[in-house]
């Protein structure tokens, strides 16, 4: 079933992933962080979380123009001992020190079984399982969190303290996606409320509390406000454990000295992240635990359904179908994002080139110069990656 909806149109993967790509060199980001960058955000779109994907562009690129954000960080190691290595993003975008604190702790776990690492000054760094997927990808078991900004308020209190304190696992399989875990311990991700104010729409019922801590459906309110915890005080416990290990223990900033990324335009966000990877094979052959995995899911789907169910889902594979859609006929994008992306090219000096679907070639390349103003404000920025068009084809993301 088609999913896009009618304030949104579909795009190229490839294009897509190109496009931000472009951007975010244009903004200063070296081009191989930016491609992976790149890679993060669009892979949150295939996988059905547009609202941890190209729609979170716009800010993170304001935040780099602004200086919140270091473009050119380097990840720094502060502390390791055995497979615990406490990090240090130093300011720079999440998903790209995500990615590179990864690639730290993989030959780690394959050396003792198990790897963790915190991370701190950091920054929102997106869907948490697209981090998850790449361990499964390579037979590990990637369990990681990261605080946020204050948005969830403590069991009995009206102001924001927690972020939505996201928990991710993703599992392989022998199916061809992994079983992936992957939600905010707050009843919604906020991406859900940011993206029903953008499309001036109003929220469920029980999402949200206002200033005054009453029950609100008015998307600008409840961000104002605090959105509910997961289950009540279950999950204002299980916000609080991962504000622990994210926040806590890695060194970030805790609770609301956690900067907004949209509302303080003045300050870095201090973020903090927890990554907790397992090798599988320090347990048992990773053919025999993904023969495990697929057994426990046959398991599950022959569970009796209740009534007016006709299938019984596993986490991950509603994501992975949204992936096949997605490929094939190319990611749903919102008017909204679609407008910021224009925005975002004319004042970077990038042309806007987004194609529907991938099998399109773009035209010859023609050189351009960057608009003085772009100029200005982004001095050195590459016009090269302006002038190229997808010439690869698009390759599955992690979902
Ligand atoms: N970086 C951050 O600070 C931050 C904060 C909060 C959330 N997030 C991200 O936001 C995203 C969305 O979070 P959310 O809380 O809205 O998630 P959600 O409520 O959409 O739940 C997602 C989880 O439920 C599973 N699922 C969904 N429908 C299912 C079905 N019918 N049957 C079985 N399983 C099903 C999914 O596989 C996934 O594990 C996540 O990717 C999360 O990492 C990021």
């Amino acid at each position: 079933m088609p999913t896009e909806s009618a304030s949104s149109s579909r795009c190229g993967v490839v294009w897509a992933r190109e496009l931000v790509r472009d951007l975010a060199v244009a903004a200063k980001v070296p081009p191989g962080d930016a491609g992976r960058f790149a890679d993060a955000l669009v892979a949150a779109d295939v996988a059905g979380i547009p609202t941890h994907g190209i729609s979170r562009l716009n800010i993170y690129l304001r935040r780099i123009q602004a200086g919140l954000i270091n473009p050119r960080a380097r990840l720094a190691v502060r502390r390791r001992r055995g497979g615990v290595l406490v990090l240090d993003a130093n300011n720079g975008l999440g998903q790209v020190q995500t990615l590179k604190a990864l690639d730290k702790l993989v030959p780690l776990a394959r050396e003792h079984g198990v790897a963790v690492a915190t991370i701190r000054n950091s920054q929102h760094f997106g869907a948490v399982s697209y981090y998850c997927n790449r361990a499964a990808a390579q037979g590990m078991i990637l369990i990681a969190s990261t605080n946020g900004e204050p948005a969830v308020s403590p069991e009995g209190a009206c102001q924001a303290f927690f972020g939505t304190n996201p928990l991710a696992a993703s599992f392989p399989t022998g199916l061809g996606w992994p079983v992936k875990i992957d939600f905010a311990t707050s009843i919604v991700a906020r991406g859900n409320i940011i993206a029903a104010q953008k499309r001036g729409q109003r929220i469920p019922p029980g999402w949200a509390l206002n200033l005054e801590g009453e029950p609100t459906t008015d998307a600008a309110a409840a961000l104002a406000g605090t959105v509910l915890a997961l289950g009540g005080h279950k999950g204002y416990a299980l916000a609080l454990m991962l504000e622990v290990l994210s926040g806590v223990l890695s060194g970030a900033a805790i609770g609301p000295a956690v900067g907004s990324m949209y509302k303080n335009m003045n300050r870095a966000q201090g973020v903090g992240h927890f990554l907790c990877l397992l090798d599988i094979a320090a347990f048992m052959d990773v053919s025999e635990f993904k023969q495990r995995v697929d057994q426990t899911i046959q398991g599950i789907k022959a569970c009796r359904k209740r009534p007016g169910v006709s299938e019984i889902l596993v986490p991950g594979e509603r994501s992975h179908r949204r992936a096949q859609e997605n490929h094939e006929l190319g990611i749903p994008l919102e008017e909204s994002t679609r407008a910021e992306l224009k925005q975002l090219c004319k004042d970077l000096g990038v042309k806007f080139r987004l194609n529907p679907v991938d099998d399109l070639r773009p035209p010859a390349p023609r050189r351009r110069s960057l608009p003085r103003a772009a100029a200005h404000t982004f001095r050195g920025a590459s016009s090269q990656a302006s002038r190229r068009g997808p010439t690869h084809q698009a390759h599955r993301w992690p979902q």
